[in-house]
């Protein structure tokens, strides 16, 4: 491995142009002019955006901002995702392509045109209003990448109710807090999950979680591994057996909703204490994503798109389910691990389905760099036209590894920043915009990022600062659910005189205006691209009878970006053992899930904390890397 540090200062004067026929196939030729003529008139330019897609109703007002930084969009428009998702291809030729191609991780396959991805939708959007569930309410999903998952999703939206999705790598006591933060009466979830050649008891966990927030009244158990489970008379149905009723009809009214009417929500962990719920609207979300996925990927009819993601996170919501959908696209997803059961997993699907654009994470490309070049070469991926790079800042070297091996130096990688709170790609190339690899370019036409310093003023080139954006752009989270003054206090309090949003992220600019991420400066750790709070994982140890308290930092990886380091107080008279590590670590995945495990547990007799009692993580890490500690005269002790 090459020194990381040394590595992007190289980058910074490495430039890849694109080649002339991904230039002459983009939408947007001269990125940098539509940019300055959006920022010049945002409400105008989303305006003109919205227009692309039906609207029962259209809108008064595109901005309304006279309650900031509570936004509206759209405002006074009806319209519902799922009608320009799904509703409105069926009376076109679109009818009959391909909506989602699917292979299971046994290798099993199927393929839905939109034809029958509607009625699916259509079909399991009548089931859930036979269980009761109606417009504004929520909806928990908790299970692996199948296609139910986004059949439940869309049907959800159909009828106006509100998705929680859960990621399936989570575990009991989260999926519980999930739940009763939601307040969800219905829970759908499967028997299980296929994970590298074995099965996640999804149910199992399920059931514990709904044991631990008993506001679930029914379960819809989706039948994927045929493992047994338990199944409680007049609580659990299977999905198939619901699907084969009468009241399973094919034809359901699409929910008309208003533009501001609540999505979904998706919970994300933030600076302290429990994660948020947060919220997207139908209307501007569905102008947001649909936008940046079309202009950043250039999706066109003959694509096959395959964004690589789970369901689970937003990167999901936005671009495996809704965006491609609203496009008319041709989706891929697959369920298991990449290197299942061999390190050419992906690139022999590559292959087989004729994917166009691959959309990853830079964890998973240094996963499978690891694994070295003979095992992509062996496939045909000349079907491949653009890559795509999400989740943490991919390093120079992974970079170059999936430009040159992957790509064949011919495909553009779109290097996309944003967040669960963005809704969105916000600092992004598009495919005909010079590349230097490591930075996400330039921001989304619309959108006005900057760096500034703690008083909110831009920092000069190459000095790092906090990453603000000064306008509201139509994708933004509108709050958290059911806590609107945390979301004041956690996006909008720290420049509020100035009215920017606080992404959490340092950067820097380089003297070309590219954008370098550098990573969260809250307590927010990024675990091969998955975001986790010190929060609830320090919960989880604490849960366990032989731990008095509890710190977590992040640890940078290689391989996955960061990993975790616990430092643990024991209760007195408690010896710390190897055999009490290992306990520890099995609690933990049991609790929270195994990508929140620690990979080292400390035991030690006292945490640096303030003077106020709060956890200085900072010194923590510091020591952790044998780095100055820096400024500790806020140290109690
Ligand atoms: O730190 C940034 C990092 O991921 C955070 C957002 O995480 P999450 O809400 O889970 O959404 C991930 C998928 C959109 C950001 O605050 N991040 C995301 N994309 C990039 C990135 N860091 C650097 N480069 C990126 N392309």
């Amino acid at each position: 491995m090459v020194d990381r540090h040394e590595d992007i200062l190289a980058a910074e004067h490495e430039i890849y142009y694109p080649p002339p026929e991904v230039v002459e196939k983009a939408y947007i030729k001269d990125y940098d002019a539509v940019r300055e003529k959006a920022l010049a008139d945002i409400e105008a330019f989303w305006a003109e955006r919205a227009q692309e897609l039906d609207w029962f109703e259209p809108w008064e007002k595109v901005l309304d901002d006279s309650n900031a930084p509570f936004y509206k969009w759209f405002v006074g428009a009806k319209t519902n995702i799922v009608h320009n998702a799904l509703d409105r291809h069926i009376n076109t030729w679109r009818k009959n392509k391909i909506a989602l191609i699917w292979e299971g991780e046994p290798g099993d396959q199927r393929s839905y045109s939109y034809y029958r991805l509607w009625q699916e939708v259509n079909k399991f959007a009548n089931v859930l209003r036979s269980l009761g569930v109606k417009k504004g309410d929520t909806v928990t999903i908790y299970m692996g990448r199948v296609p139910e998952l986004p059949i439940a999703m869309l049907a959800t939206a159909k009828i106006g109710a509100i998705h929680s999705v859960v990621y399936g790598g989570f575990s009991e006591q989260a999926l519980a807090d999930r739940i009763h933060d939601a307040q969800s009466r219905v829970l759908i979830t499967a028997d299980g999950a296929w994970l590298r050649g074995k099965t996640v008891n999804l149910k199992d966990i399920a059931d514990e979680a709904v044991h631990r927030s008993p506001v679930v009244e029914h379960m819809v158990v989706v039948k994927r591994t045929g493992q047994q489970v338990n199944m409680e008379q007049g609580r659990d149905y299977w999905y198939h057996e619901l699907m084969s009723l009468p009241i399973a009809s094919p034809h359901c009214e699409t929910e008309v909703m208003d533009a501001e009417d609540p999505l979904f929500i998706l919970y994300t962990s933030g600076t302290t204490g429990k994660p948020k719920g947060v919220l997207h609207t139908h209307g501007g979300y569905q102008v947001y994503t649909s936008t940046t996925l079309k202009w950043v990927f250039d999706i066109k009819d003959d694509d096959r798109w395959w964004c690589a993601a789970d369901p689970g996170w937003i990167t999901g919501h936005s671009y495996i389910v809704y965006a491609p959908l609203i496009l008319g696209a041709t989706s891929f997803m697959y369920e298991g691990a990449p290197n299942y059961p061999y390190p050419d997993r992906w690139w022999r699907m590559v292959e087989k389905y004729g994917i166009t654009i691959l959309y990853t994470a830079p964890t998973a490309i240094r996963g499978l760099m690891r694994f070295g070049d003979a095992w992509p070469k062996r496939h045909d991926l000349s079907s491949l036209r653009l890559l795509g790079s999400v989740g943490e800042p991919i390093n120079p070297e992974a970079w170059r590894w999936y430009y040159r091996v992957i790509g064949k130096e011919k495909c553009p990688i779109m290097d996309t920043w944003w967040q669960t709170e963005t809704g969105g790609f916000m600092i992004t190339p598009v495919p005909s915009y010079p590349l230097k690899p490591g930075s996400a370019t330039k921001p989304f036409p619309g959108i006005d990022a900057e760096i500034v310093d703690e008083e909110g003023d831009p920092v000069k080139p190459n000095e790092d600062g906090y990453l603000v954006i000064k306008k509201p752009w139509p994708g933004m989270a509108r709050t958290v659910w059911g806590d609107p003054d945390r979301y004041v206090k956690q996006y909008w309090e720290r420049y509020k005189e100035k009215g920017y949003y606080l992404t959490g992220d340092s950067a820097r600019k380089d003297e070309d205006g590219y954008f370098w991420i550098i990573g969260r400066i809250d307590d927010v750790i990024k675990v091969s691209g998955y975001r986790l709070g010190t929060a609830e994982i320090e919960s989880a140890l604490v849960s366990h009878p032989a731990v008095a308290e509890a710190a977590v930092i992040g640890i940078p990886d290689e391989l996955k970006g960061n990993v975790i380091w616990a430092y643990v107080i024991l209760k007195q008279g408690v010896e710390g053992s190897d055999k009490l590590v290992d306990e520890l670590k099995q609690h933990v995945r049991h609790e929270t899930g195994p990508i929140t495990v620690p990979a080292k547990i400390f035991f030690v007799d006292s945490l640096p904390k303030t003077r106020s009692g709060k956890i200085m993580r900072r010194v923590l890490k510091a020591r952790a890397l044998g780095k100055d500690v820096g400024d500790t005269s806020t140290l109690a002790d």
